[in-house]
């Protein structure tokens, strides 16, 4: 495929003269708002996480997503992935910004509306608003919800556009190539396959000539290969940055930045009949999303209040726009690079990544209401090594979650609190740090805690709920070797020791809920109430709290109820002469969901 590109160059627009990337635009420190989730006074433990007033903000961000289509369990573990990490730095104590939101402009957008007969406004506030709702229904903990036909977006695009325009990056020229309408984006030959055919969405990419605006990414060629050479941590994971440098190697082309041919779009300034192209436009919401309300349309302004982003989370489809296109992009416009894009994997069905444009999706609506948000939340994240594929069965769901969640954890706690209301009234006996005194079990929960912080600090999240899994596991093994039940029975100091060993697990319960927080909230919410602690001291508990020694002695439990059902997949049904015969039939999702927050309440 022959492709021609004609320059004209048209930089006569130069208004603000920003200097080079060498400038940096670093923020004045953000003035500390209450932070919004959670988080810093009440502690357990004898000293307290808190966020020093100039603390840097750890800013992470989800892809802002097409709104073509409503999300799909694909979009979803992007998402989660990203709560929980947010979730996890708030319990460091660290001021979090988390960035959501949805891509709104351009051709694919325009054609999913006009096939829903609507029109794209229309059709992307709803898209926009299914997008919401699903991350209220998945406990998703945001701060900022950008969508990129929200006004001050589109005042930002504007500004960053001209910034580069006027460092002389942008160019008109001719382009004719293959464009892949799903990717948004002109094709090389050698990426196909066969029919023309894009790997990824495996529909054929059409034929596109066009007079556009171009980008000078070419020119950054060298800069992006010292930025990687000096911060090899900036693609993550690290095997994903072999693919980067090899990009950058085989050399980089500039690539067109308007569409002449596409109406619902920000417009080009100074060229009203094209609009900018959907990359250059939605990276950016990445930075509009910090501004702090509609007033606010000013690039610098807006860099102010938390940019440089700490964590770019995105799937493997698209590291090439935030690996090589974007820090070019920022470069050009002389602002901060984001510190770090995480490249993770797919979620696969028969191998193949679910996707709106294969249609082989699966619902995250059916599955949290067929099985509640923690399950969903907990398979996802522990099941698939974060940054891998996984592909998705029901039969491993259940498995994976009746086994971890019901059995090893709110088995753990149910019979443990069965015990003490049996023989203490529900009523803690000894501080846990007494009742653990030279008990080596106490410092094994202690390591597996530390284990698990690293793991979250190394965004390895399937490892981190393994961790935590352990300590479940060595709770179960402490209980089944104590055998308080059989103490009790004895009576005297072997009654009183048993006694003590309830406080022990119970106090490892406490910790596996804090430490599986991130992942599970509602579910660490549940334990917590279970072991008497009222909401606000549960939203108050910083990482810290993980350390044994919470539960102090006079301490009531509440009334043992299950915190995590177990979902049925097998329902024994009677015939006609009441004999049970098993068959298999759906999990009763809805009565399951029911439960859990009946539990909870
Ligand atoms: N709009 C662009 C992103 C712009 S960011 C400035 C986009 N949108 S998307 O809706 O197509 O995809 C959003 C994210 O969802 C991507 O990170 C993509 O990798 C992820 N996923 C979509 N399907 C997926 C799976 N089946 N599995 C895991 N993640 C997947 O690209």
């Amino acid at each position: 495929m022959a492709v021609r590109i004609n320059c004209s160059i048209q930089n006569t627009l130069c208004l603000l003269n920003p200097p080079l990337f060498s400038v940096r635009y670093r923020a004045s420190p953000p003035k500390l708002k209450s932070q919004l989730h959670r988080r810093a006074f009440f502690c357990t433990c004898a000293t307290t996480a808190s966020t020093p007033q100039n603390a840097e903000p750890y800013v992470l961000t989800t892809p802002l997503y097409y709104v073509n289509a409503p999300p799909h369990m694909g979009s979803a573990y992007t998402t989660i992935a990203a709560d929980a990490i947010a979730r996890f730095q708030r319990l460091l104590g660290k001021k979090v910004i988390f960035i959501t939101g949805t891509d709104e402009h351009g051709e694919k957008i325009a054609t999913a509306a006009m096939a829903q007969g609507s029109t794209p406004p229309d059709h992307c506030n709803l898209i926009s608003q299914s997008y919401k709702t699903l991350w209220k229904d998945l406990d998703i903990s945001y701060d900022k919800f950008i969508r990129t036909t929200d006004r001050k977006h589109e005042a930002i695009v504007r500004e960053f556009y001209s910034r580069v325009l006027a460092n002389g990056d942008i160019y008109r020229a001719d382009y004719e190539g293959l464009y892949c309408v799903n990717c948004e984006e002109y094709k090389d030959d050698k990426e196909l396959i066969d029919n023309n055919c894009c790997p990824v969405h495996l529909k054929p990419c059409v034929s596109r000539k066009e007079d556009n605006y171009f980008f000078a990414l070419s020119k950054y060629q060298s800069a992006l290969e010292e930025t990687l050479n000096k911060n090899p941590n900036f693609v993550q994971p690290s095997f994903r940055l072999n693919e980067v440098q090899s990009w950058i190697k085989s050399g980089l082309r500039d690539f067109s930045i308007s569409r002449a041919s596409v109406d619902w779009g920000i417009p080009v300034p100074d060229d009203k009949t094209q609009t900018i192209y959907v990359w250059f436009d939605a990276l950016l919401g990445y930075i509009s999303a910090l501004s702090n309300d509609q007033e606010e349309l000013d690039l610098l302004r807006t860099v102010s209040s938390g940019w440089p982003a700490t964590l770019h989370l995105i799937g493997k489809d698209i590291l090439r726009f935030h690996a090589v296109y974007w820090p070019a992009m920022l470069m050009s416009a002389g602002l901060s690079l984001p510190k770090m894009v995480f490249g993770h994997g797919f979620l696969t069905k028969d191998g193949m990544k679910m996707g709106k444009s294969l249609g082989n999706t699966l619902e995250p609506n059916d599955l949290v209401n067929k099985f509640g948000t923690d399950a969903v939340r907990y398979f996802f994240l522990r099941e698939v090594e974060f940054g891998n594929d996984g592909d998705y069965s029901e039969e491993r769901f259940i498995n994976i979650v009746n086994a971890h969640l019901a059995n090893t954890i709110g088995n753990l706690l149910n019979r443990t609190l069965g015990l003490l209301k049996k023989n203490c009234q529900s009523v803690l006996v000894v501080d846990s740090t007494t009742a653990a005194e030279g008990n080596a079990f106490k410092d094994n929960v202690e390591n597996l805690v530390d284990k698990a912080r690293i793991h979250y600090e190394n965004l390895s999240l399937s490892s981190a709920c393994e961790a935590v899994l352990e300590i479940g596991n060595a709770g179960n093994s402490y209980m089944d070797q104590r055998a308080p039940w059989s103490l009790f029975k004895q009576g005297g100091t072997a009654a009183e020791a048993a006694a003590k060993d309830l406080v022990i697990i119970l106090e490892t319960v406490r910790i596996i809920a804090l430490a599986l927080f991130p992942v599970t909230p509602s579910l660490s919410w549940r334990i917590y109430a279970q072991l008497g602690y009222s909401r606000d001291q549960f939203d108050a508990t910083t990482w810290r709290d993980t350390k044994w020694g919470g539960l102090k002695g006079g301490q009531v439990m509440a009334q043992p109820k299950p915190v995590f059902a177990r979902i049925e997949n097998q329902t024994e049904v009677e015939d006609d002469m009441g004999v049970a015969i098993g068959k298999t039939v759906k999990s009763k999702g809805k009565k399951l969901k029911q439960a859990q927050e009946v539990a909870g309440a």
